[in-house]
Formats: C-alpha cells, sequence, structure tokens
C-alpha cells in the first residue's frame, strides 16, 4: 500500500507522517511545495526509512502533480496541503484559491486518472461559519463560509464531495476543529502565545478574547483521519471535535500561569474582520460509525504543548528565522 500525504511537511501532516511511519511500514510519499509553512526539517527522522520519500510539488503544477502519481500509483491520497491562516487570507486572498481550490482540483484530477482506491479530504469546521451562544456544527449544517479561508476551504470540500458523486472517486471529506500540539507553526494561537509569553513580549488578543474554538490534539485529529481513510464511507463527511470548547482568553491566562509568567502580558489588540466568534463540533457520528474517540486527555495535553515548545526552542527559532529552508538546500539540493 502507498499513501501519498499532499502537505506532509506542515503541522499536521508532519505529525501525521511521523505517527504513521511509527505504526507501520507501508509506503509514505510526501508531496509539498515547501512553502513558508513547510518544514523539513519536521521529517528529518525518516530520511534514512525507506518507507518514505518526498517531492517538492506544487499542487497548482498539473504536470508535475501527474507525473508523481503515475510514479508511485498511489492506492489512497490525505490532502492537508493548504493556505491555512486565517488572517493572512484576509491580507492576500489569492494564493488561497489558487492552492487550496485549484490544488485540490488538480489532485482529484490525478487521483481519477491513475485509479486511486480513496482521497480523504482534509477539510475543516471554518467552513460551516460562526455560531450563536448555544449548539454545535454537525455534518447537516449548512456551508456558510466566511473569511477567504474557510470560503477556499468550502469549495475544495465541495469539489471533493463532487467529483465522488459525478465520477464515482472515492472520496471522504474529514471536518475538524482548532488543532494544537508539536511542530505548530507560531502564527497560530497557542504556539504564537507560547512563544511571546517565554520571551516576555505582548499576547495580542484580538477584541474582547471572548471568541470560543473547540480544541483537539494534532495526534486525535490524526487518529481520526486514519480512521476515515480505513473506515470511513465513500461519499461521506466526518466531523472531527474532542468536545473541549475554551474561550481565547482562558487559554492565553492559562499558557501563562504555566510559564509562571503575569496576565499583565496580555493586550487586547484591533479585532480579526468577520472573526467568527464560536466554533463547537459534534463529533457523535465518527464516534458511533468508526469508533473513533479522542485519547488525549484535555487537562494535561496543552500543558504538555507548551512544555514541548520550551524543550524545542530550536526549532522555533529556525522556523522564525527561515533558517529551516536551508535544510531544504543541505538535503536534497544536489539531488
Ligand atoms: P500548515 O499551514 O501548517 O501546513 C500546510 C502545508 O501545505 C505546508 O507544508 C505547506 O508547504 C503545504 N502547501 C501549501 N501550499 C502548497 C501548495 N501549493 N502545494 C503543495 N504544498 C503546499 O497547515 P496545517 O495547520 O497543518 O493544516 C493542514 C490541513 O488541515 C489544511 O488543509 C487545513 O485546512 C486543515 N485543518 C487545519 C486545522 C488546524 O487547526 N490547523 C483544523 C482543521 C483542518
Ligand atoms: O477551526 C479550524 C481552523 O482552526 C483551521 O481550519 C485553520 O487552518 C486554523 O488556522 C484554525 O483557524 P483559527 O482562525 O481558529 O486559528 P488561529 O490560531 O489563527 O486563531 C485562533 C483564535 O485565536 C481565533 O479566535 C483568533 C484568535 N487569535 C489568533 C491569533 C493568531 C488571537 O486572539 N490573537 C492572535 O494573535
Amino acid at each position: 500500500m502507498t499513501i501519498l500525504v499532499t502537505g506532509g511537511a506542515g503541522f499536521i501532516g508532519a505529525n501525521y507522517v511521523l505517527r504513521r511511519l511509527e505504526r507501520s511500514q507501508e509506503r509514505v510519499v510526501v508531496v509539498d511545495a515547501l512553502t513558508y509553512a513547510g518544514n523539513l526539517e519536521s521529517l528529518a527522522e525518516l530520511k534514512d526509512n525507506p518507507a518514505f520519500a518526498f517531492e517538492r510539488i506544487d499542487i497548482r503544477d498539473a504536470d508535475a502533480v501527474k507525473a508523481v502519481f503515475e510514479s508511485t500509483k498511489p492506492d489512497a491520497v490525505v490532502h492537508f496541503a493548504a493556505e491555512s491562516h486565517v488572517d493572512r487570507s484576509i491580507l492576500g486572498p489569492r494564493v488561497f484559491t489558487e492552492t487550496n481550490v485549484l490544488g485540490t482540483q488538480v489532485l482529484l484530477d490525478a487521483a481519477r486518472e491513475v485509479g486511486v482506491k480513496r482521497f480523504v479530504m482534509v477539510s475543516t469546521d471554518e467552513v460551516y461559519g460562526s455560531l450563536g451562544p448555544t449548539g454545535a456544527f454537525t455534518e447537516a449544517s449548512p456551508l456558510q463560509p466566511s473569511s477567504p479561508y474557510s470560503a477556499s476551504k468550502a469549495a475544495a470540500d465541495l469539489l471533493a464531495l463532487a467529483y465522488n458523486h459525478t465520477f464515482g472517486l472515492d472520496v471522504v471529506v474529514t471536518r475538524c476543529s482548532n488543532n494544537y500540539g508539536p511542530l505548530q507553526f507560531p502564527e497560530k494561537l497557542i504556539p504564537l502565545m507560547i512563544i511571546n509569553a517565554l520571551e516576555g513580549k505582548k499576547l495580542p488578543v484580538y477584541g474582547d478574547g471572548m471568541q470560543v474554538r473547540d480544541w483537539i490534539h494534532v495526534e486525535d485529529h490524526n487518529a481520526a483521519v486514519d480512521a476515515v481513510l480505513e473506515k470511513g464511507r465513500p461519499g461521506e463527511v466526518y466531523n472531527i471535535g474532542a468536545r473541549n470548547e475554551r474561550y481565547n482568553i482562558d487559554i492565553v491566562k492559562q499558557i501563562l500561569t504555566h510559564l509562571g509568567k503575569p496576565e499583565s502580558l496580555i493586550e487586547h489588540v484591533k479585532d480579526r474582520p468577520g472573526h467568527d466568534r464560536r466554533y463547537a463540533i459534534e463529533p457523535q457520528k465518527i464516534e458511533s460509525e468508526l469508533g473513533w474517540r479522542p485519547a488525549k486527555d484535555p487537562s494535561t495535553a496543552l500543558g504538555e504543548t507548551i512544555e514541548w515548545f520550551m524543550a524545542n526552542a530550536s526549532w522555533w527559532e529556525r522556523v522564525r528565522s527561515g533558517a529551516y529552508r536551508d535544510y531544504y538546500e543541505q538535503q536534497y539540493g544536489n539531488r
């Protein structure tokens, strides 16, 4: 069995590939363009693993994508690659449409052409838009994306389902809530706040900080992706979440407490335009149909993540400085 993982040098994708190759020696081919968010150092421990291969390919490049599908003949695709940051999509939406929508279409076409047996489309709960104070998103909730990022993900998610409906491609869609854990790029809330607190810098909380996100550890997300890959029904959507709603401000305060830093570091800044107020996932379908349950204890997992960032300062310092890009040249430059 060969699995082609797009975006495998990013936060969730790298955790996925590391976890997968720990458990089995099935071949994993990572396809990643190594944008600012892709860091091959996250996969450095796999470089001599014969089951692992890396291809630096932009998913918008149809010829390159077709060639890698033809040469590797994947049985399954797990599609993580995306522009993933909401704030960046507000500053510059175009690349979000190009990568998230057109890139997904390129992959779906290639998957059809070589007869891929299963295509897992990693979508997001943000396609549902924002909730009021009660209730949770189910798979039947209407799609009401509010940022350029979430609109592009909704388009990709629907395209994938259309390829199932129209062409019979075996597609399964996942819609997960906010992830945290090791290797997350320090532009996202949790790593940004940990690193700023460690450095004694201000912690920029958007607006009143009373927005709610439903946090899941990346390992639980990836175990759910595997459950969907292995047991999900074609053409179905599976929500993924750990029933762990938190106010942003409480997450930020917990980080400060864990690090013994003062709350005076918190700075309320201008709110994100169109900021979604609350997300919450109802994961009943994946729990009852596929038997998946989150394994991480939310009362300790955030602390473990803080400890990981403390212990891996060299990782995030290189990410921040852009030095991690030199690793690619060193490792692959002469090949
Ligand atoms: P990330 O930004 O950390 O990683 C994205 C990866 O995709 C990077 O390695 C990058 O190099 C690669 N990439 C970007 N554009 C590319 C292109 N044109 N061609 C090839 N590769 C390209 O993102 P993440 O947080 O790991 O998210 C992974 C996926 O999971 C995304 O599809 C995202 O929408 C989805 N998701 C994320 C979360 C979350 O909380 N982070 C929650 C639910 C769903
Ligand atoms: O819900 C799933 C989504 O979660 C994924 O699809 C996205 O790829 C992922 O980036 C994430 O989107 P969010 O916008 O929820 O994540 P972010 O970490 O950017 O922000 C989390 C919350 O924290 C949000 O309410 C905005 C707020 N925030 C964020 C940053 C970076 C701040 O208050 N200050 C900040 O500096």
